[in-house]
């Protein structure tokens, strides 16, 4: 088994998969490192929208007929084309989400502890991963009604077969970003 430090500093962000699926097994693996995060108040606040095949084709077409609607209309869309990108080219995207009950800032964090775990997990078990924010181009809304839910949209992820070894992205230091008070 993959050890704790190696998994936390091996993990790379991952935008280049090989087209080979991932069974559901794994994927199911992933999910339930997800369910293993802490949470305010125990409240497993978090919730998964899993789009392999057709249902992910349907929304990376919805994701990029919006994204082109809004580019037309001269908003900002960042790289939210790029991040599409490798939504198509991940055989599995997931989508998480916030059940958001009591409105609290710390359900936030709940659902972000979550997909790191989720992200940790897929690295041990092989898989690539990428975090994807760019979701929030789109309003939350389009989110809402496309998967008819209520809840919050956290972030898209991405997960397949890495067909790219990246280095690592630099990182400051401890003492860069602690203070220590005697
Ligand atoms: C909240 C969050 C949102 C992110 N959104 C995106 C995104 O939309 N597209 C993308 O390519 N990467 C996205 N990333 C990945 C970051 O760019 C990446 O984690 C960072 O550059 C560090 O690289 P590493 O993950 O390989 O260590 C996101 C990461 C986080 C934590």
């Amino acid at each position: 088994m993959l050890s704790l430090d190696h998994a936390i500093k091996g993990r790379r962000s991952i935008r280049r998969f090989k087209p080979d699926e991932i069974p559901v097994d794994t994927v199911r693996a992933v999910l339930e490192a997800g369910t293993w995060a802490p949470s305010a108040k125990n409240g497993q606040q978090w919730r998964f929208t899993v789009l392999t095949g057709e249902s992910k084709k349907r929304f990376t077409a919805m994701f990029g007929s919006e994204l082109t609607k809004l580019m037309k209309k001269k908003q900002s869309v960042g790289p939210g084309f790029g991040s599409l990108k490798v939504m198509e080219q991940a055989p599995v995207n997931i989508i998480v989400w916030n059940i958001n009950e009591k409105g609290w800032i710390t359900e936030v964090h709940s659902v972000a502890a979550a997909i790191q775990n989720m992200l940790l997990k897929a690295y041990s078990l092989g898989l690539g991963s990428l975090w994807i924010g760019d979701v929030f181009y789109l309003p939350e809304k389009i989110f809402q009604d496309f998967f008819e839910k209520d809840w919050q949209l956290s972030a898209g992820l991405a997960l397949g077969i890495p067909d790219e070894s990246p280095d690592p992205r630099p990182r400051m230091s401890v003492d860069q970003v602690t203070e220590f008070f005697p």
